[in-house]
């Protein structure tokens, strides 16, 4: 069975390359472990633009926070944290490479104990405002963007919107089987666990709650390989961009 990896991702069909979608900017939104970076790259690549995952920006955050021992629920200490802070992605040769104060931070940001500060540090105004400009500048020129709240927040003005979905089982599976891939002793179960408690806090917080933009073209992946998945999308790209 082709699972949701990159290596099982050759052989796609009906792709352009450059040319008239030099400065396309497509938003990728969805749920947690719904597969949105590993399509987006993809995608991107596909179509020669350059793929940013918003996810790794809010972990680079949570890293800064965690290095430095500062409390996301003070704002004094957001302040200070937010403060000279630089943060920036790289995409070259199909990876994504992120940046914290110039240090190449990627391998370090797919921990459970990141992953736990991203979701807080996401829930505050400050850092979804300071990271709001990095968003928009990483998009100028082209890119495929993938978060929570590209198409309805970042980048209301997105050329093509899309939603990717999946059942809560399917996206624990397809993280449980991501992180195995990736040496990580992880239990289905702690896999589901951890996809439901991000559900309830992406979807439950006040600022920019994970929202399908009206006008988002909906996909349910649940049933979907991640060639299907791509294949979708760079078909209906075709059709809706002149
Ligand atoms: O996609 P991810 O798991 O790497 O995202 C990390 C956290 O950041 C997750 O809790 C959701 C949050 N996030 C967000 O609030 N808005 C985005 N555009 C992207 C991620």
């Amino acid at each position: 069975m082709k699972g949701w990896s990159l290596k099982d991702t050759k052989g796609f069909k009906g792709a352009e390359s450059r040319g008239p979608t030099a400065d396309l900017v497509i938003a990728i939104d969805g749920p947690s472990g719904v597969g949105k970076t590993t399509v987006a790259k993809l995608v991107a690549e596909r179509l020669g633009l350059r793929a940013v995952s918003t996810g790794a920006l809010y972990r680079a955050v949570a890293l800064h926070f965690l290095r430095r021992g500062l409390n996301p629920e003070d704002l004094d200490e957001v302040r200070e944290g937010l403060g000279n802070l630089e943060i920036w992605q790289e995409y070259t040769d199909g990876h994504i490479r992120t940046f914290l104060n110039g240090e190449d931070v990627t391998e370090e940001l797919d921990t459970v104990e990141v992953s736990d500060m991203a979701s807080r540090v996401a829930a505050i105004k400050e850092v979804r405002e300071f990271l709001l400009d990095v968003q928009r500048r990483l998009a100028e020129g082209g890119a495929v963007v993938e978060g929570r709240d590209i198409g309805t927040v970042v980048l209301p003005d997105a050329d093509v919107k899309f939603f990717l979905d999946a059942t809560t089982g399917e996206r624990a599976k397809r993280r449980y089987e991501q992180l195995r891939a990736e040496g990580e002793d992880i239990s289905y179960e702690d896999a589901l666990r951890d996809v439901k408690e991000r559900d309830i806090r992406d979807s439950a917080r006040e600022v920019a709650p994970l929202k399908r933009a009206a006008d988002a073209i909906y996909i349910d992946t649940t049933h979907m390989t991640v060639e299907e998945v791509v294949n979708r999308i760079l078909k209906i790209l075709k059709e809706v961009v002149p």
